[in-house]
Order: C-alpha cells, then structure tokens, then sequence
C-alpha cells in the first residue's frame, strides 16, 4: 500500500543515522521517502539520474539506479533476532546472474554493518566457473550502495554466489526491520520485531538489489528465542533448537517477487485461521488478548472469501500456500500487501463483535479487500519502476469495491464510490498546483511523493471509468491477459492498455484504442467540465469541455500535449428513461462541441449527464435544466434519480458556484431539497461541498449564524425521524442515523447536544460507556467535549492513556473538538510526548485542532513554533508533512491568514516534503479571499431570503 525510507545526512564524512518515524493517518495511506542531505565537509556529490548517465563505466555506484549488469536470481537470507536487544545478525548469499560484464557487484544496503559481520564479503563460480577475486569493497552512502570490486570481469551468462554477512539493529523507526511493542494482560511490555520494506526499506534489513525490477526468489530463516513465533512471506519448512537455545525457522521458497514485498514479523502473537477447499490457508494474528476476544474473526471472515472471490474474478490462481494478515501497534500507514504476510495497523485489521459497527467492519472489509487486490495488482505483476505506482494503487482502490461488496451483498457499495473516491479528489485535482498521475520519478527519493490521493483515488476512479466504457466482461478478459502474460515479472501502463485493446477488439469495439483514451486521463493533471446547452424547442444538446479549475483566476503554466483536453465517455439519461442503461457518447479532444441526441426529451424533461459519476468530470447545464433538475428533487419522485447523482449534482453545483461558472444561489437552491434526503451518500456529499461556505465564512458571525440555522432545518426531519434509538437493520440505515445525529449535533441542534451530553455524563459517573452505542461514540464525545469544560476533557484524556486501539482512536480526534483554546495548547504540547501520545499519532492531533474552527490559528502557530520537530520526526513521511499542512491550513481564507503563509514561506525557504501543499494552500487562500469577497453579500441575501419564508 505504502511506505518509506530514510534520511542521512552527511556530516564530516560521517552517516548519522536519525531515527526514522512515521504516523498512521487512517486509512489513507502515506508516503515513500528517502531525503538525502549532504552538509559539511566541501564536496557535494550530486547524482546522475537514470542509467547510462556519464562516468557510468567508471563509477558505476554514482549512478541512482542500480546497473543491470548483474540481476539476482535468489537469495538465501538468514537473520538472527534478539526481540529485547534489538540486534539482528545477519547472513546473506545473492545468486546472480550476468548479463553484462563487470567488476564490480553493486547492490543496496544501508545502516547495516558490513565490517563487523562475522567474516568479509566473498563471492563463487556456479559449476565450472571460477569467480574473480574481490580486491576490495565500500559503502557508498549517498546512493545507498555497497560495492564489491573485482579483480576480473564477471563472465556474461555466468552465475555467481555473493556471501555478505552483517550486524544491524531493530530500529526504533517504522522502516525496514523494527522493533514495535505493546502492554500485555499482566502490564508487561512485549516487543515484536516486524518490518514495513516498500518502497526502499529491505536495504535496511540486509543488503539486496532494492528495486521493483530486479525480481528473484527467497529463502528466509529467521533465527529467534523460544516463546516467540516467527513468520515469512512463505509457510515454515523446517524448524531446528540450536545448541544455544536459539530455535532458527526455514520458510519455504518463495516465488519470483520484488524486495520490497518480503516480510519478517517475530511475535508472541497468536492466531485464529481457516483451510480453503484448495488448500490455501488464511491466519489473522494479533496480541494473544485480542485474538482470545475474538476480534480477529471478522477478518478471518472476509479475508478468506474476498481471496475466492479474486480467484474467480481474474481467473489467475492465488499461488502461495498460506496468506497470514497481521495487526502491528507501531504502524506507519493503513497497510502493506506483503505477499502471503500482509501487515496493518491494529485499529484497521481487528473488529470487536461485542461493540457492533457497520462503518468499523466496512474498514477492515474495505482494506483487506485493497490489500488481498495488490496479490495480483503489484504482486504477481509489479509496475517496472516507482511512476508506475498508480497503476497497482489505483487498480487496488477500485477493486476494493468489488471484494467488499461481495462479502457485504446487502451494502450496494459502488454507490459509496462517488462518494468515497471521487470527492475529495476532485477538489484536489482542480487546482493548478495538480500533478499528472503518470509522474516520472528520475531519482529514488521523488518516489516517496508519489502515494497521494492522485495515484489512490484518481486511479481508481480513471479505471472504474474504464472499465465501464469497455464493458466488465471485456475488461476481465483484458487484465486476465496481462496478468498471465506478465506474471513473475513488471510491466508499464501501456501493456495494460494494449491487452485491453485486444480485449476489446476481440469483444467487437473495433475503433477503440485504450491508450488514446487512456493518455489524455493519465499524462496530463485535471479533468474536464462538461457544458450541456440544450435547445429546447428542437430537443437536442450541444456538449462542450473545458479544464476544470475552481479557481476562475488561475493560469495553467503546466503545458499539455493534448491540450488539457480529453477523451470523455459521456453517460446520460432523461427523465423517465434508465439509469441502469443510460445512453453513451464520445466527446473527442479534437472536438468543439458534441451533439447529444437526447432521445425526445420533452423541454420539461431534465437531462443528467455523468450517470453513477462513473466518469471523471463535472457537469454544468443551462439554467433552464438546473431549474428542472432541482424542481424534481424538491418533488416525492427524487428518488428516481440515484443517490450518488443526487450528492454529485451538489458537489458539482457547489464546486461551479466556486469555479465562477454558475450562480451560487443556483447552487444553494439545490441543497434546499435536502429536507427529504435519507440516504447518507448523498448527504455525507452534500456536507462536504457544502462545508466550504463555513471554511470562507465561519468567522463571519451573522452569516455563519444564519447557515448553522439553515444546515439544523434541513437535517431536523432525519434527525427527528431515527433518534438515538439504535437502528441496526442494515448498513445504510445505521449510517444514516449516524451522520443524521452527527450532523445536528455539529450544526448544535439543542435535542441532540442534550443527549449526548447526557450519554457522555453517565460514562463519568459509572466509568463504563456501555451505554454508547459503538457508532455513536465519537458524536457523544466530540459533542460533550466541544459543549462541556475541563473535566470532560480530562476525562476523556485519561480514558485515552488507558483505551484499546479503536477507542482511542476515537478519543485522539474527539479531544480536539474542545473549543477552549488553553485545552486546545495543552493538548497540542502533550502531543509531542511520545511517552502519551504514540509518535505516529501526533500529526492526527494538530490536523484534527487545524480543521476546527477555534483551533485554526492556534494549530497554525503551534506548527510555526514546533516546525522543526514536525520535520524531525515525520519529513521522511511526505504524506504526513503534507497532510498536517493541508488540515492546518484548510481553513485559511482571510488577507491576514495569506501574509501569515507568505512571511512563513520567507522564513523557511525550504519546506521539505510539504512544498506541494504549501503551494496548494497558497493557492487555496488566494482562491478563498477571492470567493469570499465576490459571494458574501449574495449568500448573506439568499439566508435572509429564507428567513423570510422565501
Ligand atoms: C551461505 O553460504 C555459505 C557458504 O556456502 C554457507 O555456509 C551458509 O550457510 C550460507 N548461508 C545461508 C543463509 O544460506
Ligand atoms: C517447530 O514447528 C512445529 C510446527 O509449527 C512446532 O509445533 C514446534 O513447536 C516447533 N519447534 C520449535 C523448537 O520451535
Ligand atoms: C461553460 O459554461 C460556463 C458557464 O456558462 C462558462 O463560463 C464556460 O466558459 C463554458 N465553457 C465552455 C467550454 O463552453
Ligand atoms: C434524548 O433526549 C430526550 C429528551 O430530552 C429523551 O426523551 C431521550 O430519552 C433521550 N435519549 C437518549 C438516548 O438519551
Ligand atoms: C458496564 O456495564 C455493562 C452493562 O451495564 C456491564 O455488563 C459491564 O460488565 C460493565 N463493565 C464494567 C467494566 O464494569
Ligand atoms: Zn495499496
């Protein structure tokens, strides 16, 4: 899913290690890294990027990426783990094969001691041949290398056997082999060692050709004390007791896979597991007293059926013998595909049947879903390189879906997918600081940049489009193909294209060419706005498209080859005709405009374009179809239109209104319908797009009176309808009355702050919070926190130092809802105390103080004064800087919140891995001050307008 690496700087010839950390923001996932500093002592040396570069003969190691001269073949790997030293020593022996002759064996190792290894690197002939001598080697830092030199050339064709032995330490950071911890029954603390490799962290736990290409396979042995259970990628082979008590376990084989795959994880863990009918075992293994609750079933549950499931739908079998999932306390993100050992954060794999949770389960469904998708996307085949990473991401976070709804058929989960996927991404992608999801990363370092919400949700929502305009049997024909012909090996974007193309003519589309589509979504940032003009007295349409971008005012200084134009496939449907089969059409970048045949729609007759929000655009009308398509919402028939259309038509209207191109009393006149709305999809949306008049105007106190008063009118009849009472008929119900009770409760329905606060008292008196049901939990704190004082806070902190995973995770975001700006500091600094707070949750704490309204200046100075800590522990992480940036700055939309940025920026001309968001928070402030002086009086009449009964 995702990873990272490490920092080095360079000081006076010497490699000082800085500790390496991480935080887990959710479900998301963060970032790569790898930032290389070189201080001190005169040279420089800078890096070549790609191969082949100059001065590659001579000194090959100054080249970033590794030379295929010489390309692994299998490693024996041997690592013995002190789990309380938290020393590992370690042996290595690389077969490899040469393609091209050379003296000199260059592979990746880092932080490891080679020269304290027991004995020096040494290499032999396969058969016949007889190796060269190594007369000498070296660690060459900048690039992370170790060099053997040799007297002779390796022989092309040959095969050769590298011996390296090493000594290396469990790190305290989440990369590489580390060493993570927790408080058992009896209030010991138990140590596990684990590893998290992607994308640069197995050179940290022995030396390797540490790059997605350079495929081999793997036979580990992880040598450990009794009491501990070991696991690997593959199933145990053989285990033999040492004489010194030390118990070392072989793994099988593995198949040919990248490095950044492998897994190591010594535990006293204990599992629950199931035995497919073919054979192929699932384990899910936490602390032994979660196992023992039962809170590994759930995921045992899903995660063996979703691996049937996948087996079916690709048609390619699973081909390893075990699949191990793995809950680990110290997590640096969501999760990471491993093959056969997937590892997540605790919260993320683990579900309490006992405190009931149709959001929680849809989590852990949802993400073994993802990572099960990666056995085949990035596993079986991985991308050649790092750009090539949307591919395997976007793939996972699409087909995700697909697995989730099949172990949850009662939930109809794509309608969540405009929703979940699309939304958020889309405000991103309209910005002129965007990026192209296809990026090239020329040096290893840029790859740590590339885990975003572009590669994530943009991928997925490009290739749920795709799959849609060539139709689901043609598209599961196409990936069967090229997973088959690319299994064991890598491949580029284009080959999925091609196999998709071949697909497709063979199903019939003759004329389609999936890379000319594909190309113009994937090698240029943005995504069209579609006009729709109809002409309502002869019953056509004319379509027209345009880069979208939310600021009316910015200039694209980005050039296109294509133009910022695209190939769009256009869905749509008239009143009283199929959402299930809506009527499709092609706007070509070369095009103009586009006649739509609306198929006699009368001129009362809405029109909609963009049917499910499959496609990746906007979709503005003339105002004559706004008008018809908002009067029927207001009708008893809105339901006709499906609940993903409803919340698009306010997120689009809304996002236009924004952009300048349609009248934001328009767009408001849209969300009037919303008193009918009980669908959480469509409202979960509507609060979203909605939620930018409180960003612009929420210190603005009349109006943003007003509006709380306007958002508490329309959630009321939902609000009143389901209560507190718990509804557990099925999914969409339970969240429903979630968001509906959220909803009043944040907007300060009196009713509902009244209860919660009475929910959260009967936990202080009783100090026990049965009584709250599991879904209502971070509505009942953030509520009573937000309306109650000191002793709710204090409360709630002490509950957090003691909680479980989950509850905590609740209490971290609801202790931020305070709107006392002393608890707000006092909180801030307790979260740099890794001692309270885990080191990966503290960027959580000071996003989840940016976004409320009271903590957004306190959260910007905080990080303005405690900069420097925030880049010492979470730069390597470029996800995390630019997360914490973007919450803490999500509210900026004053002249005075811009001069703050821009003195800040003066101040600190280097911003590390938060340089994008930086930019894209400049951007956003401009973009704000501009909407608030061109809509405040005209948002302020439209509030005063219904006052008056209007
Ligand atoms: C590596 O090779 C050496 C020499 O052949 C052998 O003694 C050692 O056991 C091997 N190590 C591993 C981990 O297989
Ligand atoms: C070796 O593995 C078997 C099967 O997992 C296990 O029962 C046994 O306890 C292990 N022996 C040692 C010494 O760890
Ligand atoms: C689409 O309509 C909006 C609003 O009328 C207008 O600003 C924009 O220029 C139009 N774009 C095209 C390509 O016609
Ligand atoms: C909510 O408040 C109402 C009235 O104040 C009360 O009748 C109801 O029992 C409360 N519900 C809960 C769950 O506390
Ligand atoms: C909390 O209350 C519930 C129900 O009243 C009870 O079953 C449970 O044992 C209590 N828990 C504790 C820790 O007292
Ligand atoms: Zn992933």
């Amino acid at each position: 899913m995702s990873g990272f690496a490490k920092r080095y700087s360079f000081r006076s010839g010497k490699v000082h290690d800085e500790s390496c950390k991480t935080h887990n923001s959710g479900p998301l996932a963060i970032a790569a890294c790898c930032v290389l500093f070189c201080l001190g002592i005169g040279l420089i040396i800078g890096f070549e990027a790609g191969r082949g570069g100059t001065g590659g003969q001579s000194r090959p190691w100054q080249q970033v990426r590794l030379p295929e001269t010489l390309l692994p073949i299998h490693y024996d790997v041997e690592l013995q783990v002190d789990v309380t030293a938290f020393t590992v020593v370690g042996q290595v022996n690389v077969t490899l094969r040469c393609a091209t002759p050379t003296r000199h064996v260059i592979l990746h190792s880092a932080e490891l001691d080679i020269i304290g290894g027991d004995g020096t690197p040494g290499i032999q002939g396969s058969g016949d041949v007889i190796a060269p001598r190594i007369t000498s080697w070296f660690l060459y830092t900048e690039n992370q290398y170790l060099v053997l030199e040799l007297d002779k050339a390796l022989t092309k064709g040959a095969v050769y056997t590298v011996n390296l032995n090493f000594r290396g330490t469990l790190r305290d950071g989440l990369i590489g082999f580390y060493r993570s911890s927790y408080v058992n029954k009896d209030g010991q603390t138990r140590y596990l060692a684990t590893t998290h490799m992607q994308p640069m962290g197995a050179r940290l736990a022995f030396p390797c050709f540490d790059e997605p290409a350079f495929k081999a396979t793997f036979t580990v042995t992880l040598v450990h004390r009794a009491g501990y259970t070991a696991l690997a990628n593959m199933p145990l082979e053989n285990n033999v007791t040492r004489n010194d008590g030390w118990i070392a376990d072989r793994f099988q084989r593995s198949v040919r896979m990248p490095t950044y795959l492998l897994a190591f994880v010594v535990s006293d863990y204990t599992s629950v597991g199931t035995v497919s009918s073919s054979g192929l075992e699932t384990r899910i293994w936490a602390r032994p007293a979660y196992i023992a609750a039962g809170m590994g079933d759930y995921g045992l549950d899903v995660a063996h059926k979703i691996v049937a499931y996948y087996e079916e739908y690709f048609d390619v079998p699973f081909p390893l013998p075990k699949i191990d999932h793995i809950s680990i306390p110290d997590y640096s993100i969501g999760a990471m595909e491993n093959w056969g050992l997937i590892t997540y954060a605790e919260s993320l794999l683990l579900y309490d049947a006992r405190r009931p949770s149709a959001s929680l389960k849809r989590g852990v469904a949802q993400i073994v879903a993802h990572e099960l998708a990666h056995m085949w996307f990035g596993n079986l085949v991985t991308m050649e390189w790092w750009d090539g990473i949307w591919l395997n991401e976007g793939f996972a976070s699409y087909v995700q879906y697909l697995g989730y709804g099949y172990v949850e058929p009662d939930v109809n989960v794509m309608e969540q997918f405009a929703y979940y996927r699309c939304q958020a991404v889309m405000e991103d992608d309209s910005l002129t600081s965007s990026r192209p999801i296809f990026q090239p990363v020329n040096h290893p370092d840029e790859s740590r940049e590339i885990f975003d919400s572009i590669t994530y949700s943009k991928g997925a929502s490009i290739l749920r489009m795709l799959g849609n305009f060539v139709g689901e049997s043609t598209f599961r024909k196409g990936l069967k193909s090229y997973l088959e012909r690319n299994a064991y090996s890598n491949a580029v974007q284009d080959e999925l294209w091609e196999a998709l193309t071949l697909a497709a003519r063979a199903d019939g589309q003759t004329d389609l060419d999936v890379k000319t589509v594909m190309d113009t979504w994937t090698l240029q940032m943005g995504y069209p706005v579609v006009n729709l003009t109809r002409d309502y007295g002869r019953g056509t349409a004319q379509a027209t498209q345009q880069h979208f971008l939310l600021d009316p005012t910015a200039t694209v200084t980005v050039p296109s080859d294509f133009g910022y134009r695209w190939h769009i496939p256009l869905t749509y449907t008239t009143r009283g005709n199929s959402f299930d089969l809506p009527e499709q059409a092609w706007m070509r970048p070369d095009q103009d405009t586009s006649p739509v045949n609306l198929q006699g729609a009368g001129s009362d007759d809405w029109v909609l374009v963009n049917i499910h929000r499959v496609g990746y655009y906007r979709v503005n009308y003339d105002l004559t179809n706004w008008q018809l398509l908002t009067d029927y919402l207001n009708s008893d028939l809105y339901e006709e239109i499906p609940p993903d259309n409803r919340g698009t038509l306010i997120d689009d209207a809304f996002n236009l209104g924004r952009a300048g191109q349609l009248d934001l009393s328009t767009a408001l006149d849209v969300t009037r319908y919303l008193v009918r709305e009980r669908h959480f999809v469509p409202w979960s949306m509507a609060k979203a797009a909605m939620n930018y008049v409180e960003t612009v105007f929420g210190s603005v106190n009349d109006l943003n009176d007003n509006w709380q008063a306007y958002m508490v009118q329309l959630i009321s009849p939902f609000y009143n309808e389901v209560g507190w009472t718990l509804q557990q008929s099925d999914y969409n119900t339970e969240v429903g009355q979630v968001l509906a009770i959220s909803t009043a409760c944040t907007y300060g329905q009196p009713g509902c702050v009244n209860n919660a606060t009475a929910l959260f008292r009967r936990w202080m008196d009783t100090n026990n919070n049965s009584h709250i049901p599991e879904t209502f939990k971070s509505t009942v704190y953030c509520t009573a926190i937000r309306y109650g004082g000191g002793p709710e806070w204090d409360f709630a902190w002490q509950r957090y130092l003691e909680g479980e995973p989950s509850e905590q995770s609740l209490l971290l975001s609801a202790m931020a809802c305070s709107r006392d700006a002393d608890i707000l500091r006092s909180y801030l600094e307790r979260s740099m105390d890794a001692a309270h707070v885990r080191r990966q949750s503290a960027p959580d704490v000071i996003s989840y103080v940016g976004r409320s309204g009271v903590g957004k200046s306190l959260a910007w100075n905080f990080l303005v004064d405690n900069w420097d800590f925030y880049v010492e522990n979470f730069d390597e992480t470029q996800f995390t800087m630019a997360s914490i940036v973007s919450s803490v700055t999500k509210q900026f939309s004053s002249q005075e919140d811009l001069d703050n940025l821009e003195q800040f920026l003066r101040d600190h001309p280097n911003q590390g891995t938060a340089t994008r968001a930086f930019s894209q928070a400049v951007d956003t402030t401009g973009a704000n001050l501009r909407f608030r002086r061109d809509n405040e009086s005209k948002i302020r009449a439209w509030l005063d307008g219904l006052n008056r009964g209007n």
